[in-house]
This record gives structure tokens, sequence and C-alpha cells, in this order.
């Protein structure tokens, strides 16, 4: 039988997902989220996993060198790819939020023209745009919260799950963008060619 393959994203979603596919019946033991190796076998199910940046889950599975994978709706809404979204797992719970620096909550929508630094352009301008709110954005790769501080931004349209992100840095969460969790992907060939096979892991996720 052919290895599926099942991309995974790297970093804080990678501990909260091998609980997922222990509960889902695969087995993770080989799995070494903090070591240099990128892929792993599971010669049982005939899985291999392959370990990417959280940003690249999405090419990988729409090109068909993954046929599944796990990633964020924060990075699914950002890069909008050609692949079936068929589960959310309500693990790697956050939301999208704007914040800025506290000072400013009750004055921020008044800028003419609101600068926004972000990782997530087009969550922001879709915001914003439904708003009526003219925005600029400050394309920015990490780090984010620094931006409103040192004058970059105005405010940032960024990922908050604890919090203490904003408050070690003195901002706070003016509005709520949208809620975000880990989603199961799957590429549209692949559920086509192995259906059955697909269908099982995604019913065992589901559970
Ligand atoms: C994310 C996000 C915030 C932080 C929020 O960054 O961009 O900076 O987590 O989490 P908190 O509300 O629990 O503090 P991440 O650590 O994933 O890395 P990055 O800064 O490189 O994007």
């Amino acid at each position: 039988m052919e290895y599926l393959k099942l991309a995974l994203a790297k970093g804080r979603l990678a501990k909260q997902t091998l609980p997922l596919l222990e509960k889902a019946g695969l087995a993770t033991e080989q799995i070494d989220l903090d070591g240099r190796k990128l892929l792993f076998t599971d010669e049982v199910n005939r899985i291999q996993y392959i370990l990417v940046k959280p940003s690249d889950v999405p090419s990988y599975v729409e090109h068909g060198a993954a046929d599944l994978g796990i990633v964020g709706k924060d990075v699914l809404v950002e890069q909008e790819p050609d692949i079936y979204e068929v589960a959310d797992l309500k693990i790697g719970k956050c939301k999208m939020a704007v914040a800025g620096p506290k000072e400013n909550t009750g004055s921020w929508m008044q800028k003419p023209v609101l600068s926004v630094g972000t990782k997530y352009p087009k969550s922001a301008e879709a915001f914003f745009k439904e708003k009526g709110k003219n925005i600029s954005i400050v394309k920015l790769q990490g780090s984010v919260e620094l931006a409103p501080i040192v004058g970059l931004s105005d405010v940032i349209v960024d990922l908050v799950e604890t919090g203490s992100t904003l408050k070690e840095n003195g901002l706070v969460v003016f509005e709520d963008v949208y809620p975000v969790s880990a989603r199961l992907i799957v590429n549209k060939v692949s559920l086509k060619m192995q259906n059955e096979r697909i269908r099982q892991w995604i019913d065992a996720f589901r559970q």
C-alpha cells in the first residue's frame, strides 16, 4: 500500500497535534518535534509525516506532496489554497484580533488612515474594508507587537492566544477579527483517488 502523506505544522500547534493523532489511532512515538528530522514513517498504518512551517502546509497539500494537512484557520484565510477543509480539529484555539497601545483604546478609529502592522494582510484588509475604514498595511514577519510601540504602525492585526505577549508590551485587544483553530485539509485529487482510505482518517480525526 502507498504511503498516505500528512503535513504537520511545526511550532506551537505540533505539540497539540500529537495527542490528536494518537486519539485517531496513529502511532506518534517516532515523531521527534525537537530534532532536525523532517520526515517520519509509520509503517504499520502506511503513513508518512512531513514536518513543515505552518505557512507552508497549504502548499504541500494543494500541490499533492501531502494528501492531508493540519494547519491553523489563520493560514487558510490568508492563503485561500485550492484544497478541501474537512474538519475543525478544535485544537490550537486562539483568535485574530486588532490590538494597540492601551492609551489609544477610545481614539484609535479616529485616524483617517490607520496603519496596520501585520503578518496577515488579507485578514486585516477584509476586516477593515467591511467597516469602510481606510488602512495602510505594514507587512511584517514576526514580533509584530513591537510595531505600535516604536511608531511603525497605529495598530496590529495578529493572533492572540493567552494575551500575555500583548500584556508584556502594554497593548490591549481593540476588536476581535475571527476565531482561529486548527483544520484538517485534504488534497482534492487525493480525496477522489483514495476516497475510502482518506474518509476513514477524516472520521477518525473528527471523533
Ligand atoms: C504568536 C502571535 C503573538 C503570540 C500570541 O506568535 O504572533 O505574537 O503568538 O500569543 P499569546 O497571546 O499567548 O502571547 P508566535 O509565538 O507564534 O511567533 P511569531 O512572533 O514569530 O509570529
